[in-house]
C-alpha cells in the first residue's frame, strides 16, 4: 500500500468555475484519487478555494458585501458545487484560513532567513478617492501608441503594446472611475528566483517521466528572455496575509499583505493542516504527508491543473519550497491540460460564456457530465464541448451501451429465473473467451489510470462495457434458454457478476451509476477485480438482486437545442 498525495489547482474564489476549469484540474484530481482509493492506497486528495487578490476584492464590492462575508459565503457555494459532481476531497479548504496565514509567513521568514529576500522602492499609483493603490490592470487611459481609450495599465488590448500604467494619457482608475490618481513610492518585497535557477532546472530535468505539455512550459519559462526573474511577493491590498516574519512584524511592510500566487500553492499544505483540525488530529497526521523529515518522504506528491497554472507550480512555488531550506516535500508529477473550448468559441468566466458548474447540475446528473468531460478531457491539445456530441456520447455510451446491458441482464434474469442468480449449469468456452479478454483489458485500464492517461482510460473502460455487451448479444441466453435453461443460467450468472464488476471499475468516473449498480445487485463488495475469473464468481448462486432503476435516460434532440439556445448567451 503506498501513500497518494493528490491536489487540485484551487479554484478562485470570485465566481462559480466552468466546465472547462473542472476538467482541468479538479475532475481528473478525483478521477485519480477514486482510482487509487480504489487500488488500497491510502490517499490525501486537497482542494481549497483560492481567496486574496484583487477580483476577490472587487466581486464583493460590486455585490456590497465585506470581503470575509463574501468569500464564506462563496466558499459555501463552491463547496456545494463540488459535492454535487462527487469531488471526493478529504478536505476542501480556505486559502484564507488561520492555518495559511501562519504557515505563508513562516515560509516568508525562512526566505528571508536564507537571504532570499530582497526589499525593492517602487513607484506606483495610488488612487486617492478610492484610497488604495492600484494594480495596473486597473487603470485605464488612452493608449499611447494607437490612441485606444480604453487601454488597461500593463497592455493594450487594441494593438497588443505592454503598457506602464504611467504611459497611459488621461488614465483612470477602473474600480471608481476616478482620475484622482497620483503616483507614490512604495516598498515591496521580492523572491531572488533568479538565485535558484539552477537548482530548479536540475529540479525539473530530473523529472523524465512529466508529461511534454508541463516540462515544455517549465522550460520556457526558465530559459525564456531573460529567464528567470525575481518575483514581487508582496502587494498593497486591504484584503491578504499580512506581511510578516513567521509571527514577527515585518519593519517597513505594516498594512501590506502578500501577492496572492504566492499564499495560494502554500494553501495545499495548509488545507492538508484545515483537514487534520476538523478531524481533531495532531500535527503529525498532517506532516506526514508535507515533512520529509516527518514520514513524507515515501509519500508519492500528484498534481493536477490547466497549463495557465503550471509555471507557478514548476518555477514559483518550487523556489518557495526549494528556498525555505525546509524539507517541505516537493510534488513528483504534474499533470497538467490544455483548454476545453465551448461550441465554436471558449469558455469565458469573465464574458460569461459556457455552461458554468451550477448551470450543468441543474439540467443533468453530475455522471452525464463526468463521463463527457473525461473521456474528452483536453490532454494532448485542446478539446471542444458541442451539444451534439455530448448527446451522442451520453446517449450511445451510457445509456446504451452500459445502462442497456445492465437492465437487460437484470430484467430477464428476473423473469425466467426469479430475483435470486440462478444456480444451474457452469462456465463453458465462451465465458473463458471473455475472461481472458475482459482480463487484458482490466490489465490495460488500470495502466491507464495509473498513468493518468484520462482519455485512453474513458476509451479502455468503454470497450470493457462493449466486450460484455457483446458476450450476451452472441451467447443469446433469451435464445439458450428455451432448449437449454441451465446453459442460460450459468450465463445470466456471470451477467449478473459482470455488473458488479462494472460498478467497481467504473466508479472512479460515474460514482452514482456504480452505486446504483451495485444497490441492485446487492452487494457492498467493492474490491477491485485483479482476478476477473474469480471476480465473476464472487456472487454466488442464491444471492437476491433487482432490477434497478434506469440508470441513464437519454438526451433527446428537443432538449439538445433548447440547451443550446440557453446557453449560447451571456451569464450575468
Ligand atoms: O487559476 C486559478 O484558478 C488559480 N486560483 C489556481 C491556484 S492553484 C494554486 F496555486 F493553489
Ligand atoms: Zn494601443
Amino acid at each position: 500500500m503506498a501513500r497518494i498525495l493528490i491536489t487540485s489547482a484551487i479554484p478562485y474564489i470570485n465566481g462559480i468555475k466552468h466546465l472547462g476549469n473542472l476538467v482541468g484540474s479538479q475532475l481528473p484530481a478525483d478521477l485519480f484519487a477514486r482510482f487509487m482509493r480504489a487500488q488500497g492506497h491510502e490517499v490525501m486528495f486537497i482542494c481549497a478555494t483560492d481567496e486574496h487578490g484583487t477580483p476577490a476584492e472587487l466581486a464583493a464590492a460590486k455585490v456590497g458585501q465585506p470581503v470575509d462575508v463574501f468569500c464564506a459565503e462563496m466558499h459555501e457555494v463552491q463547496a456545494e458545487i463540488a459535492r454535487g459532481f462527487r469531488l471526493s476531497f478529504d478536505h476542501f479548504g480556505r486559502s484564507s484560513s488561520a492555518r495559511n496565514h501562519r504557515l505563508t509567513q513562516s515560509f516568508a521568514g525562512a526566505l528571508d532567513r536564507a537571504g532570499l529576500i530582497a526589499e525593492v522602492s517602487e513607484k506606483q499609483v495610488f488612487s486617492i478617492d478610492d484610497n488604495r493603490f492600484l494594480p495596473d490592470r486597473y487603470i485605464t487611459g488612452t493608449c499611447p501608441n494607437c490612441g485606444y481609450t480604453s487601454a488597461r495599465g500593463d497592455q493594450c488590448e487594441n494593438c497588443t503594446k505592454q503598457l506602464d500604467p504611467t504611459d497611459l494619457i488621461d488614465a483612470r482608475s477602473s474600480i471608481s472611475g476616478s482620475t484622482n490618481l497620483e503616483v507614490r513610492e512604495t516598498k515591496h518585497l521580492y523572491l531572488k528566483q533568479r538565485a535558484l535557477r539552477d537548482q530548479l532546472e536540475a529540479w525539473i530535468d530530473s523529472k523524465k517521466d512529466w508529461p511534454i505539455l508541463t516540462t515544455s512550459i517549465a522550460k520556457k519559462w526558465l530559459n525564456d528572455g531573460d529567464g528567470l526573474q525575481d518575483r514581487g511577493i508582496t502587494r498593497d491590498l486591504h484584503w491578504g496575509i499580512p506581511v510578516k516574519k513567521g509571527d514577527q512584524p515585518w519593519p517597513g511592510m505594516e498594512g501590506k499583505v502578500f501577492y496572492v500566487w504566492f499564499d495560494a500553492p502554500i494553501e495545499y499544505i495548509a488545507g492538508t493542516a484545515e483537514w487534520a483540525d476538523a478531524n481533531g488530529l495532531d500535527d503529525a497526521a498532517w506532516e506526514r504527508w508535507w515533512r520529509t523529515d516527518k514520514g513524507a518522504a515515501d509519500v508519492k506528491y500528484y498534481q493536477f491543473m490547466g497549463k495557465d497554472n503550471v509555471p507557478f507550480h514548476t518555477l514559483s512555488f518550487p523556489a518557495t519550497i526549494i528556498g525555505s531550506g525546509e524539507p517541505w516535500k516537493l510534488v513528483d508529477y504534474l499533470k497538467s491540460f490544455n483548454y476545453l473550448n465551448y461550441d465554436g468559441g471558449q469558455f469565458s468566466t469573465s464574458q460569461g460564456r459556457g455552461i458554468f458548474m451550477d448551470q450543468a447540475l441543474s439540467i443533468l446528473p453530475p455522471d452525464y457530465w463526468r463521463w463527457w468531460l473525461l473521456s474528452h478531457a483536453p490532454e494532448n491539445s485542446d478539446a471542444e464541448f458541442t451539444w451534439e456530441n455530448f448527446q451522442m456520447s451520453v446517449n450511445k455510451d451510457l445509456a446504451d451501451v452500459l445502462g442497456n446491458l445492465v437492465s437487460r441482464v437484470t430484467k430477464f434474469a428476473t423473469a425466467k429465473f426469479g430475483s435470486t442468480i440462478p444456480a444451474g449449469g457452469d462456465f463453458g468456452p465462451q465465458e473463458a473467451a471473455l475472461i481472458a479478454d475482459l482480463g487484458q483489458r482490466l490489465t490495460e485500464y488500470a495502466s491507464l489510470m495509473e498513468a493518468m492517461e484520462v482519455r485512453k482510460a474513458a476509451a479502455e473502460l468503454r470497450a470493457i462495457w462493449v466486450v460484455g455487451n457483446e458476450y450476451l448479444q452472441s451467447a443469446a441466453p433469451w435464445t439458450v434458454v428455451k432448449t437449454d435453461p441451465d446453459r442460460a443460467q450459468a450465463m445470466v450468472r456471470l451477467a449478473l457478476n459482470l455488473i458488479r464488476v462494472y460498478a467497481v471499475i467504473s466508479s472512479p468516473f460515474i460514482p452514482d451509476a456504480s452505486a446504483s449498480m451495485m444497490t441492485s445487485i446487492g452487494s457492498t463488495d467493492w474490491s477491485w477485480p485483479k482476478d476477473v475469473g474469480a471476480a465473476l464468481r464472487t456472487l454466488p448462486a442464491g444471492h437476491e438482486f433487482a432490477v434497478p432503476e434506469n440508470l441513464f435516460r437519454k438526451i433527446t434532440d428537443e432538449e439538445r437545442v433548447e440547451w443550446q439556445t440557453r446557453f449560447a448567451g451571456i451569464r450575468t
